[in-house]
């Protein structure tokens, strides 16, 4: 199978055959009991008068809220960061808030970007729900748009410790949510941080909606820059940079984080921004091998927009600007819909980016030799199943392309003197992990360093609670400062050291311990050694 193809099952969410064996009776659209949720009735809000929840930035003054299961956690849930994309503004890159003092009330979350809900079981929406965007009472299995989301969609969650002011200057963890570039933001249960920045009272977490599918990626001939989902990133990492110190902050001390799809875009990030970058430093969670559509064996990248357009009226022949404003009339429930609906061949997707080498390079070799790439320190880590299929030499081999990618990417960068914090999760618990099977499965070990494993149900042992706090120690001690790293026994990787250098293991039998490069990417390099997916 073509790995664009797995890797797009593996994030995306659709079902297939290769997620294994679901239960007999799954759910689905049809089968699934009658639709009920209380929207009407919702109890009356007030908007807070302290003072000290309420920050005036100069493109609005937000009110946040404590949450009573978290009252040391001071939450502003929906801060507006680009002007709404839609109108004219549809398929154009983010553009700054115009200046506001209105006052915003902050504690709801914004709609995610538009997207649906799909509609067959898969490992996600049967075992794992809580890794998917919190849905408005539609079922996990829906098969159309999702409710909770909006085309006005370009919204960040902050979230600090209840006293933090605008003198406390703490480091900030910026996180960009996965889902295989067409799901996910910021309301995804298991990627709420309040339990981590209620334990460590030292740092922020900033979440962002960014935009995905066709309104993320359009692949319209007409359009300059397509590569929206990654401009997105870059305007709320500015947003962050030029406010933050107002909610306690310190914008010279941003970590851009990602998982995923989400790993993929601060990858990107890096090379696309290698001179401003703003970001001091990175980390990337599971960076899928590419999402960078290779140009040499794709005849028509802008032909999936065409086939969306024409579909729904907006035919012009060679006319691409006709066409672009046209479907700049269409509703987005349509458009989306209409991706959801579609099984025509060929496939399209509007998941992976087009090089424009402007952004998104065809070469990254090529820009790391010449240096164009932001500096500062990152993280790049791995699960030990990164993918699943009922194929154990599939599952191997495939995991084997995430964890070359993660090497030579660390060995580009230690070329250019950038240290790179490597880290295996393979903690096998099974009231995280999706099925017994699949142990420390892609996405987890969000759980572990956000703190949200407490939160679902079955056994918590020790272990489990012990490795999660040794993961949100390292990574604060990241944040904070990475040179203590070495010290508390973290050293930064180098392949070219003995055994291939130095990772860590998260989880496996105990909470942390050194495994050697030789070990496990010992299979990029000589074939008769296996990729380990174990945990
Ligand atoms: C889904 O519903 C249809 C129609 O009720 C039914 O035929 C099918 O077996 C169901 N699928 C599953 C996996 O339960
Ligand atoms: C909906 O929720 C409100 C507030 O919780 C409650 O008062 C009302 O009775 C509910 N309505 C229905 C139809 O359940
Ligand atoms: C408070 O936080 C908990 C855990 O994240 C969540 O389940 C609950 O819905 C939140 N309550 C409110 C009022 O937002
Ligand atoms: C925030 O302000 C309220 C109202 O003045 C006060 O009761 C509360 O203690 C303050 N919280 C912190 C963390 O300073
Ligand atoms: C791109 O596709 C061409 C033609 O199929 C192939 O030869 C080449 O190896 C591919 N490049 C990469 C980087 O995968
Ligand atoms: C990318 O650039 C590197 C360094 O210039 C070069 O060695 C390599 O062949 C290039 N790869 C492709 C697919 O062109
Ligand atoms: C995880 O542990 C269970 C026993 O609790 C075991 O059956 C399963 O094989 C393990 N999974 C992996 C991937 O190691
Ligand atoms: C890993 O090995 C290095 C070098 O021997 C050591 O300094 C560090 O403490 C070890 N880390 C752990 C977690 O054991
Ligand atoms: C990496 O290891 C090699 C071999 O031990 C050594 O020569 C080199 O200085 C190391 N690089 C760094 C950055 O520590
Ligand atoms: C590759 O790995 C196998 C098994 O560990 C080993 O026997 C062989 O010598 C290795 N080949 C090379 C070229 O290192
Ligand atoms: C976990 O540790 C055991 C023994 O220490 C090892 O055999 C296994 O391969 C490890 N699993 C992973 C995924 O590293």
């Amino acid at each position: 199978m073509a790995l664009q193809a797995v890797l797009l099952l593996a994030l995306s969410g659709i079902a297939s055959a290769q997620w294994g064996t679901l239960p007999s009776n799954a759910d689905n659209a049809t089968d699934h009991p009658a639709y009920y949720a209380n929207l009407t009735f919702e109890p009356a809000r007030s908007i807070s008068t302290w003072e000290n929840l309420t920050v005036e930035t100069p493109s609005g003054t937000f009110v946040g809220m404590l949450n009573d299961s978290y009252p040391d956690v001071r939450q502003f849930l929906r801060i507006p960061f680009a002007q709404p994309p839609i109108g004219d503004l549809r398929w154009m890159p983010p553009q700054k808030p115009l200046p506001s003092n209105k006052r915003i009330d902050s504690s709801r979350y914004g709609p995610a970007c538009p997207q649906y809900v799909v509609s067959t079981g898969t490992i996600w929406t049967e075992w794992a729900p809580s890794d998917a965007l919190l849905n408005l009472g539609e079922s996990q299995v829906e098969g159309a748009v999702a409710w909770s989301s909006d085309e006005d969609c370009l919204s960040l969650a902050v979230w600090t410790p209840a006293d933090a002011d605008r003198h406390s200057k703490l480091p900030v963890a910026l996180f960009v949510t996965g889902g295989g570039g067409t799901q996910g933001g910021i309301w995804t249960p298991s990627q709420l941080p309040s339990p981590w920045v209620s334990r460590s009272q030292e740092h922020i977490v900033v979440t962002i909606n960014y935009r995905v599918n066709i309104f993320g990626n359009p692949k319209s001939r007409a359009l300059d820059e397509t590569s929206l989902s990654l401009l997105d990133v870059r305007a709320a990492v500015e947003w962050v940079y030029e406010n933050i110190e107002a909610f306690g902050g310190d914008g010279e001390n941003i970590m851009l984080w990602g998982q995923s799809q989400g790993a993929a875009l601060t990858h990107l990030y890096t090379l696309a921004f290698p001179d401003d970058p703003l970001a001091a430093k990175f980390g990337v969670i599971s960076q899928p091998p590419s999402v960078t559509l290779n140009l040499s064996a794709t005849d028509d990248v802008y032909e999936d927009f065409d086939i969306v357009a024409k579909a729904l009226g907006c035919n012009y022949g060679d006319d691409a600007e006709a066409e672009l404003e046209c479907m700049r009339q269409v509703s987005w429930v349509q458009i989306e819909e209409y991706i959801n609906r579609y099984s025509g061949s060929p496939s399209i997707s509007f998941a992976d980016y087009i090089p424009d080498e402007r952004y998104i390079f065809s070469n990254e070799t090529e820009r790391y030799l010449a240096g164009k790439v932001a500096r500062g320190p990152a993280i790049r880590s791995d699960v030990a199943r990164e993918i699943s299929t009922n194929d154990e030499a599939t599952t191997a081999e495939e995991e084997g392309e995430w964890i070359c990618t993660a090497m030579d990417d660390s060995a580009l960068r230690l070329s250019l003197g950038l240290e790179t914090y490597r880290y295996l999760w393979a903690g096998n618990f099974s009231n995280i992990s999706p099925e017994y099977y699949l142990g420390a499965y892609h996405w987890t070990d969000l759980l572990m360093i956000f703190g949200t494993y407490r939160e679902q149900v079955g056994d918590v042992p020790g272990l489990e609670v012990k490795t999660s706090r040794t993961m949100q120690d390292y990574m604060l001690d990241f944040l904070k400062d990475p040179s203590s790293l070495p010290s508390a026994g973290w050293v930064p990787y180098n392949g070219s050291a003995a055994e291939g250098g130095l990772i860590l293991e998260f989880g496996n039998g105990t909470t942390v311990k050194n495994i050697t490069g030789d070990w496990l990417q010992g299979g990029c390099f000589n074939s008769s050694i296996p990729f380990r997916i174990y945990g």
